[in-house]
């Protein structure tokens, strides 16, 4: 029974595309792979992708979900390898452009006038304008869900940063000012940063006693 104040959804009666909302407004704001592949035929391929994370700094994996089969996907299915570009602010339309359906001939990179450069272990290119980019072998592949979904796991080879945001030696979020996915058409600015020490529970049953202490 709902509570009163809450509306309660129950995954296994709702339509897929409500679900689909639903979950994409909830999970907010996510980042953006913007995913360069090669194809068969040689012709580079960009896209985004916000279903994405890090999962394990060392070695570094990351993976990305791709809702049915796209040419990213049966780009990285041929060469085995993909890279990850980061969407600074001000390459959020050329990032939105390239999620058109072009056809697979088509590259989405001469569309939106973005450059691609050759990656130094991967054969896919890499996006020149974004200011990092992570080289990308497959690790593995799942699939899961209805649609289904291709979870594509890929282990970080290279990561190139553009000096431009970084500051003594390391990366400066607040120069890339990444731009973030919420849902539908809505989109996150990163602009206003803040830092939190993370506590220790020592450290906070210390300064609870102390608390307790003070007059
Ligand atoms: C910000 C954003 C995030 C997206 N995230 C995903 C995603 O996580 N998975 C997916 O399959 N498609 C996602 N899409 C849609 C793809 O970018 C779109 O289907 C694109 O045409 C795929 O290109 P491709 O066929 O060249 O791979 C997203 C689109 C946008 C604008």
């Amino acid at each position: 029974m709902a509570e009163r104040g809450w509306q309660t959804f129950d995954p296994s009666t709702m339509p897929g595309q409500a679900l689909y909302q639903l979950m994409n407004s909830v999970v907010v704001p996510r980042p953006i792979a913007w995913i360069s592949t090669v194809s068969a035929d040689h012709v580079p391929n960009l896209a985004p992708h916000s279903y994405f994370t890090v999962l394990s700094p060392e070695p570094p994996i990351i993976c990305f979900s791709s809702g049915g089969v796209k040419d990213t996907l049966r780009n990285l299915r041929h060469t085995g390898d993909f890279v990850v570009n980061v969407v600074p602010e001000e390459l959020a339309r050329e990032m939105n452009l390239t999620s058109a359906d072009f056809p697979p001939g088509e590259s989405e990179f001469a569309a939106s006038g973005l450059t691609p450069t050759a990656s130094d272990k991967v054969q896919a290119p890499r996006l020149l304008e974004s200011p990092v980019n992570l080289e990308c072998v497959v690790e593995r592949e799942l699939t899961i869900g209805n649609r289904p979904n291709y979870v594509v796991f890929g282990q970080v080879v290279a990561v190139h940063v553009a000096e431009r945001v970084m500051r003594d030696g390391r990366v400066d979020v607040s120069e890339i000012r990444p731009v973030g996915r919420l849902a539908g058409s809505g989109y996150v600015y990163s602009r206003e940063f803040f830092t939190m020490e993370r506590p220790t529970y020592a450290g906070l049953k210390a300064e609870w006693e102390s608390r307790k202490g003070a007059p």
